[in-house]
């Protein structure tokens, strides 16, 4: 058996899969998932499709320039049923500037197969806030993105990572908080709701929704996490190390202060919300105070930030206490 399916075994029973605990969701990440054959996730799928809920909702990330129509018919065969393509921008110029290897014909021709095939969610990756942008080039990319069939947009700000091209060049990153806003109103206003900072849909991703929620999910692979209750479990990034010992899997255990961060930073960043019992007798009365200027609203026990630009500072304004 090989390093996947060793740590697959060990985690179907650390997160007690069976047909009273199934899996909801999906998510086929990493890496380029497109530049994998099928075949190769097969043993996968069908050790957990007896697990699998009805109507799961089972994404794969995908290139442009390496999802070929055959390799998106055969992950539809496999179950995949809803594909996020990583298109970033329709610019060839900003994908140049992004160090892309697709370009825009790539990514109309491999939306447009998806379609094709009959895949029922389909969304695009959109990356904004890098040196060079307009409003008028993010506008032609929205308008753009709403001719092709998809239900779904990612809107992410450039962020400089460590051990990427950009770190030497942190200057490619240069967001601007009015564009911002302009950005969300424009994907708003042709029908995407906003249900969460950097995500707008007809359709709503459960798997995004349920790391909000912080519900459990199994990471499988180097580098994957995972999470279960409070403890996360960071396998080795370092394949060859993970192809050799895939069990050796770090554990983080939160504490309360922990858990409580994440939910409050998640929450108020997304449609999720807040359950105000997490809140403690100051935090309550910060939050009432917000409630009362507007600034969160609430519903069925839950407050809710009904602008996510605002949540890093409503989350500290409320952790502060
Ligand atoms: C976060 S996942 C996409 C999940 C997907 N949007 C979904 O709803 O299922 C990968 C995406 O992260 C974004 N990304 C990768 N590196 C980034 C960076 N340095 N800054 C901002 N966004 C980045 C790219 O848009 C990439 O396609």
């Amino acid at each position: 058996m090989d390093a996947l399916g060793v740590q697959l075994e060990t985690e179907l029973k650390r997160f007690d899969v069976s047909p009273e605990n199934m899996i909801e969701t999906v998510f086929i990440g990493g890496g380029t998932p497109s530049t994998v054959d099928p075949q190769l996730y097969a043993p996968i799928f069908d050790r957990i499709r007896p697990f699998l809920q009805e109507g799961a909702e089972i994404t794969s990330e995908a290139n442009p320039n390496s999802s070929t129509y055959e390799w998106l018919e055969g992950m539809k065969e496999l179950g995949v049923n809803r594909i996020s393509f990583g298109v970033q921008s329709f610019n060839d110029d900003k994908l140049k500037t992004l160090g892309r290897a697709h370009n825009t014909q790539h990514a109309l021709e491999a939306i447009k197969n998806a379609s094709k095939i009959g895949y029922k969610h389909l969304s695009l990756d959109l990356i904004y806030g890098v040196q060079g942008d307009t409003k008028e080039l993010l506008q032609s990319d929205i308008d753009q993105a709403f001719q092709l069939p998809i239900d779904h947009i990612s809107l992410y700000s450039l962020t400089i990572e460590e051990e990427t091209a950009f770190e030497k060049s942190p200057e490619m990153a240069s967001e601007q908080l009015d564009l911002t806003q302009w950005l969300f109103d424009e994907i708003s206003a042709k029908g995407f709701e906003q249900y969460e900072i950097s995500n707008f849909g007809k359709y709503k991703s459960k798997h995004n929704i349920g790391y909000w929620e912080h519900k459990s999910y199994i990471g499988l692979g180097a580098g994957a996490v995972g999470f279960l209750g409070s403890t996360r479990l960071y396998p080795t990034t370092d394949i060859e190390a993970y192809i050799d010992t895939p069990l050796s899997i770090k554990e983080e255990n939160l504490n309360e202060a922990e858990l409580l961060n994440e939910k409050l930073f998640l929450g108020f960043r997304s449609c999720v919300g807040v359950d105000q019992t997490l809140l403690s007798k100051p935090q309550y009365s910060q939050a009432q105070m917000l409630l009362d200027g507007g600034l969160l609203e609430f519903r069925h026990g839950r407050y809710f930030n009904p602008n996510f630009l605002l949540a890093d500072e409503i989350t500290l304004r409320i952790e502060g206490y």
